[in-house]
């Protein structure tokens, strides 16, 4: 069987279990708002999807986009999720001869788009404890030449949920400038943050930044996000898009009701998921040899290391299949690193990551027994 059909296979059994706790993959499982489904169900009844949206998305909601980032010089464009804006952005800005510099771990797929138009791709090291888990400064520097094209952060970093500082951002930001390069800010978590600084603040002619709904107002499945920029590039990426016939309606209405409502959801959620994180980190010091890296995370997840108690991400995982319950192998976010970690996500209801806690110690045990593991995704 060809490899997308088994990954298809994978997911659609996952997700077509009724009773999957989902904490592999930081989406957003806590209860929607009702002005939110209200918003849908809203449009549905009107049947407004019968027309496409406006190509750069529904005005309301572009300004509400801009308003939340603070950028009121930018322009948006919405997509169908961030990663459409990535997509947008790292196909039609590499090419032959360029390089495409990020960080190891990151997210991998914005490497494969830039790696699709001939981008050579540079990866920087950043899983060191020494470091704090952090990209430094000098370590972009040395990275960077007048052939790079595009520097690509997560920030906050997924997998591993660091979130750089003012001054960090501002540094990142001049060396990136300084070869001329589009600096490419995905702000996917940022809602989860303590503090947060956009890197448009300080390089706004090249710097686009990545917004999502996915996490934060838990609408992964309706795809929806935006790439934000100054104008002139937004005209550009707005030329030949993947989606030039707007994005989906019913999934805009509820961006626009979950962005009006944002002051009062967003508190509680973070609120719940740092409880989250809390409880997993006492679970996990129950467990000899493993570790949490990163605590708090400014995300919504926490990289939990495994490779000291002696299990590998991959039996671990498969352990907690046995549960209903999914967390993510390292290896899907880091060929180099992936061995030393899993990755567990934190917008779940308590009682999912109190069954993830519950069952920890009797999991390793298993997983420490289990030597083949089907292909995971
Ligand atoms: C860093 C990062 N960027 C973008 C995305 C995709 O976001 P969206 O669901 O808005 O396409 C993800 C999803 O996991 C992500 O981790």
């Amino acid at each position: 069987m060809h490899l997308f059909e088994t990954k298809n296979r994978y997911f659609d059994e996952l997700f077509n279990n009724p009773k999957l706790m989902w904490l592999g993959q930081n989406t957003n499982h806590f209860p929607t708002h009702p002005a939110v489904v209200e918003a849908m169900t809203d449009s549905i009844r009107r049947e407004e999807y019968h027309a496409y949206a406006p190509p750069a998305g529904i005005e309301e909601l572009r300004q509400l986009i801009q308003q939340d980032l603070g950028l009121p010089d930018a322009s948006v464009l919405v997509t169908d999720g961030g990663v459409e804006g990535l997509y947008n952005a790292c196909r039609n800005l590499s090419e032959p001869g360029v390089d495409f510099v990020t960080t190891d771990p990151g997210w991998k797929w914005p490497m494969a788009f830039a790696k699709a138009s001939g981008a050579r791709i540079v990866e920087i090291p950043i899983y060191k404890p020494e470091n704090g888990y952090r990209l430094t400064a000098a370590q972009l520097q040395a990275a960077v030449s007048e052939k790079t094209r595009i520097i690509y952060l997560v920030d906050p970093n997924n997998p591993l949920g660091v979130c750089y500082t003012a001054d960090e951002i501002e540094a990142f930001a001049g060396i990136a400038r300084s070869v001329g390069s589009f600096f490419i800010h995905d702000c996917t978590y940022f809602h989860f943050a303590d503090r947060h600084t956009l890197a448009a603040r300080f390089y706004p002619e090249k710097t686009i930044t990545v917004y999502s709904f996915s996490k934060w107002l838990g609408l992964a499945g309706l795809r929806i996000g935006a790439i934000v920029a100054n104008p002139d590039l937004i005209e550009q990426l707005a030329a030949a898009p993947p989606n030039n016939l707007g994005c989906n309606v019913i999934s805009q209405r509820a961006a626009i009701a979950g962005l009006k409502v944002k002051h009062e959801w967003l508190p509680d959620i973070n609120r719940r998921q740092r409880r989250n994180q809390a409880e997993i980190v006492n679970a996990v010091r129950g467990i000899p040899g493993m570790a949490v890296a990163v605590y708090p995370s400014q995300a919504n997840f926490l990289v939990v290391e495994c490779i000291d108690a002696g299990v590998t991400p991959e039996a671990l995982v498969a352990a907690y299949q046995t549960q209903d319950i999914m967390i993510r192998q390292g290896a899907y976010h880091t060929p180099t690193f992936g061995h030393r970690f899993v990755k567990v996500s934190t917008t779940v209801p308590e009682a999912w990551v109190d069954a993830f806690c519950e069952r920890l110690p009797a999991m390793v045990a298993k997983a420490r027994g289990i030597r083949d593991v089907p292909p995971l995704f």
